[in-house]
Formats: structure tokens, sequence, C-alpha cells
């Protein structure tokens, strides 16, 4: 290939098969699988209570199977009154009734697995439900669960008698992180909800008991474990200081979380011990996949969770990066998008595996973030990089927030901010059914209502008629699952050939294999661009159209058709997959 790219001399050195089997013999598993993340409240329902459950999981496996994902993340399914919706876990070995029983586990499992799938559970150590039986006992000061939770004495007591906390510090989802507890005359500390109880870390048979727990779901055959919200595990072992009001938050309410800074709460050294602990009971077994749960503004800190070479601890922190650097639509950018790849690329040690999230259940959906008109785009830039896409339920199919109001929003997140702003914090419209056909409740459950409404487009949007229809967001979605398994995707090298304002490219290419040219127009305007006047390497004149966003009709890009690069002209937010041999 005549490109004007430098590649390293050892590879240059290795025939194309030679290299692609190389990487073949290393690859774990969780290189070439897609992660799709299931919200079991909302996939399917099979009892018609109106939210979702392990049965209707299992009845929608041959559906993931088509879809081409290879591994399934269920958000948790252990027993919990369902404060924040299973992230408070009453008990982490127990399947939550709501959902089924273990047997259904034990099937779903079994189902996936049978069709070559994986299964991933989520893992949440950071806090139990104040329902749990320690959090019962540790109230009572019993043994040996006294020391389970983090308890501190009040500061003092205001002139009322009502006990101070030990400090200002806040919970994440507003208002103070310690709630008083009369039974035991102390407060305890919870990084979310009163109901969601911090674990102690410094306990040894807290840490313990949390390895068990690892131990209890590797043994029943599963295939790795996400960990939620890693970075709140420790907080420091002094809880006299008071955590710093944050400078230019621009946060008024001093009860927002993010009106103060977390130096004393989050990213904790000790942190990474516990870490590295789990990561050698996983290892234990062969091949699990270890993801932690990690927002941070500082890149450095998400990055430590790789661990070293001689210290692994996960196989990846889940990149946000393609969620926190596009707030709004008026931020992406070509050049944006650029920044956004090589901040997590540059930043990762050497020798470790990237991975790309574009939503998930604590953020709004892709189209309603972005602009509907770049969910195909988008689709295609996250299948195709080199890394592990993580989808969310819906997102092959582009469903959007649905509006959910005062009255039907459950999501505690969004109570906290009551009536007025409840909107801006709201986690349910990302949330609700998923939409699988035209029926009433989109399908999802046979029974009469739905724990949280359907969103009113499901008539239209849904998966029944994306799978009828010529072309669709999940047409498009399968076919790119079909192609990232294959080369040069699956081993091929990675560049940018042209970076704009308005367009953004990737190119995909082995030795001995097409190329294929991922363009993107990032604005939302049509866009006719020349790409041999941008592009910092040789393109050939033409390319074979391969797929485009649902959006474009034009008779020129219809797949198959040969497109001129000099004169590329692409609907608001396209994506345009194009391909060309060697030249
Ligand atoms: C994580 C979860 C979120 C949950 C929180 C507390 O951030 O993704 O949904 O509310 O942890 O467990």
């Amino acid at each position: 290939m005549a490109m004007s790219l430098k590649r390293p001399q050892l590879e240059e050195n290795l025939t194309a098969e030679k290299r692609h089997k190389i990487k073949r013999k290393k690859a774990p598993w969780w290189h070439s699988d897609i992660i799709y993340q299931v919200y079991p409240r909302s996939f399917c329902d099979s009892s018609g209570d109106g939210t979702g459950d392990l049965k209707g999981i299992a009845s929608k496996a041959d559906y993931l199977k088509e879809l081409g994902v290879g591994t399934v993340w269920l958000s948790p399914i252990f027993s919990s009154p369902m404060a924040d919706f299973g992230y408070d876990v009453a008990n982490f070995t127990a399947i939550e009734p709501l959902f089924g029983t273990m047997d259904d586990f034990d099937a779903l499992r079994a189902a996936l697995h049978d069709r070559g799938l994986r299964l991933v559970l989520d893992f949440v150590p950071n806090h139990s439900s104040d329902e749990h039986e320690w959090f019962v006992k540790s109230r009572r000061k019993e043994e040996p669960y006294a020391d389970y939770y983090i308890w501190a004495d009040p500061k003092g007591f205001d002139e009322e008698g009502q006990p101070i906390p030990p400090n200002n510090w806040l919970s994440v989802f507003r208002g103070p992180a310690w709630t008083w507890a009369e039974e035991r005359q102390q407060f305890y500390f919870h990084q979310f909800l009163a109901k969601q109880p911090d674990l102690n870390f410094r306990n040894q048979r807290v840490r313990d008991e949390m390895k068990n727990i690892l131990k209890f779901w590797l043994d029943k055959g599963i295939d790795g474990f996400r960990i939620d919200a890693i970075k709140h595990l420790f907080e420091v072992a002094d809880l006299s200081q008071d955590e710093p009001v944050a400078k230019n938050s621009g946060v008024e309410d001093p009860m927002d979380y993010g009106c103060l800074s977390h130096p004393f709460t989050v990213n904790q050294p000790e942190t990474f011990e516990v870490v590295k602990e789990w990561r050698d009971i996983m290892d234990q077994y062969p091949e699990k996949l270890m993801m932690v749960e990690m927002w941070d503004r500082d890149i450095g800190e998400v990055m430590k969770y790789y661990g070293s070479d001689s210290v692994p601890l996960a196989d990846f922190p889940f990149n946000f990066l393609l969620i926190d650097s596009f707030r709004n639509r008026s931020d992406l950018s070509g050049a944006a998008l650029k920044d956004a790849l090589d901040l997590w690329m540059d930043n990762m040690p050497e020798g470790k595996w990237p991975n790309w999230v574009l939503g998930n259940h604590d953020n709004g959906r892709v189209g309603s973030r972005f602009g509907e008109d770049l969910i195909d785009a988008l689709n295609m830039l996250v299948l195709l990089l080199p890394g592990t896409p993580v989808t969310y339920y819906g997102e092959e199919i582009g469903m959007v927030d649905a509006t959910v109001s005062w009255e039907e929003t459950q999501d505690p997140q969004g109570r906290h901010y009551g009536r007025e702003k409840y909107l801006e914090h709201s986690r349910d419209p990302a949330r609700t059914p998923m939409q699988w056909d035209s029926s009433a409740f989109a399908g999802f459950t046979k029974g009469k209502s739905t724990w949280l409404p359907v969103n009113k487009n499901y008539k239209t949007l849904n998966v029944q008629a994306q799978s009828r229809a010529d072309t669709s967001h999940l047409k498009i979605y399968k076919e790119l699952a079909r192609l990232r398994k294959r080369e040069p995707f699956a081993g091929g090298r990675t560049a940018y050939p042209v970076v704009t304002r308005e367009a953004f490219s990737v190119l995909r290419y082995l030795e001995g294999y097409e190329s294929y040219l991922l363009v993107m127009n990032t604005s939302e305007e049509e866009l006719e661009v020349d790409l041999h006047q941008h592009a910092n390497m040789e393109l050939p004149p033409t390319a074979e159209v391969v797929l485009r966003s649902v959006t474009d009709t034009a008779e020129a890009t219809v797949p198959g058709s040969e497109v001129n690069l000099s004169e590329l002209k692409l609907v608001a937010g396209e994506g345009l997959l194009l391909r060309f041999a060697e030249f």
C-alpha cells in the first residue's frame, strides 16, 4: 500500500498472516466482543408485572446472538429493596425475586453460553442496602458486624440538641453523606443514598466477605464483572477533615455534590490494593473480564485502574470520554472527536486494551445527547475502532430519551432535586422499556402497566419495524458487528486521514486486505468535502460505499456505488463507510 504512514520495523517485517496469527493467539475474548449492557428492569418482562426479569432476558437470547454482540453485562440482579434500582444490594448472593430465582439465573447463563455468548455481572462493593443483614446487625453493634460500615460520633449537638455530622462530606445524590442512626447513637456514612451505607474496607472481614462473593459467582460460571463506583471504595481514616469548596464549579446549591472537591472521599491509594486482591481471585479462573466504573475528570486517575505489566488490575476502566467530552452537540467537531480518542490512547499504559462507551443507565441516550442524525455514525465509530465497544440496550435501534413526568419519576437522583429540577438529574428517560414491537407497551410486557412509561415513539421505533425495513439503525448495527470480526478491523491498523471542524475520518487497514474508510459529518448541515484536499496521507481517487446512515437517501451513495473522494457529499451527522483495494 502506498500510504505515507510509518509503521514500526518489527511489524513491517511480518507477513499479514503471521501478524494476524500472533494477535489471535494472544488476544483474550473481550478484544473481539461487543459488550451489551442490559438494564434488567427494562429489557423484557416475562411475568407481566411491568418490570423486566431474567426469564425475559433469556427469551431474547436469540435476538442478542443475531445482533452480533458477544457479551451480556447485566446491571444488578441481586436481592434489593430497589431504592437505587438494584444498586442497593440486600444480599449479594441471592437473586432479587422481582427478577426471578437462582434457577432462572442458571437457565439464563446456560441460554447465553449455549449460543456462545458470555455473561458479566455487576459487582457493587462500595455499599450495601441498609436492609442487608450486615447493616441491621452493625446498627445494633452486634459482632462481628459492628465495624462493617463507617460509623462516627457527632461533632457536637446544635441548639436544638440535634447531632451534628462529623464533617461536611456530601452524597453524590445530593445532601449530607451522613445519616444519624438512633439505635446506635452514631452517624453512618453513605456516598450515595442513606439507604446505601458504605462498607468499611479497612475491616479485613469485609474484604473477605467481598472476595467470597466474587468466588460465589465465578464458581457459578460467569465470565466476569463490571465493578461499580470503584473510586468511592475508601475514604480517609481521619474523619475530622472537611472537604474544600470546589473552585469555579458554578454550582450554587450547597447540598450539591459538585460544590465540593473530594480529596478525602475518592481515589484513595488503598483502593488499588483491594482491586489487586480481586484481580488475583479472578486470575484463579481462566480468562475472566474485569471492567471498572471510574468517572473522573483526571485521565491519570482513570488510567491507574489498568495497573501495570507487573501489577495488572482491571482489564479496563470504562472510557467515558465520548460522554464527558460532548455534553452538547455544539461540543462535537471532527477535531474534538480526534482529541477525545487521542486522550485515551495517548494516556493508556503500553500493552493495555482500549474501550469505547457511548452511553449507559446513568446518562441520556446517544440520540438525545448528540442528535438523532448521529446515531449510525457513532455506532460505526465505536464498533469499528480497535477496542471493546460497550452498547447500552436499545442503542442499536436508536432509542431516545423518553418524557417522564414528575409523578412518574422513580430515580432517587432525580427525586432528590424536587419537581422543579428533577429533569436535569433524573436518569429515568434513558431507562424506559426496550421497544420490541408496535403492540401494547412495545411488546415489553403482557401486563397492564410498566415501571417507567414506554417512549411514545415505540409504534415506529422498535426492533420488529427495524428488522423489516430495508435500512435501519438495527440493520446497520448488525452489519457493523459482523464486519468488526474480520480484517482489517480485528487486527489492522488505524489512521485519521481527514480531521476538520465538520469532518472526521477513520481508516482501518492491513496489508493484504481491503481498506475501510469511515467518514463522518459531525455538523448539523449537509457537507461536501474534498478528502484529498484535507488528507494527511495519500488516498485513492474513488471508493465503494459499504454502509451509510439511514438519513442518507441519495442515489450516489447507495451501497455498492463508487464515490469520488474529491467531492463527497454527506447529510448532517452522517457516517459513510467506504472500502477500497490496496493502491
Ligand atoms: C454507579 C451506578 C449508578 C449507581 C451508583 C451507586 O455509578 O452506575 O447507577 O446509582 O453507582 O451504586
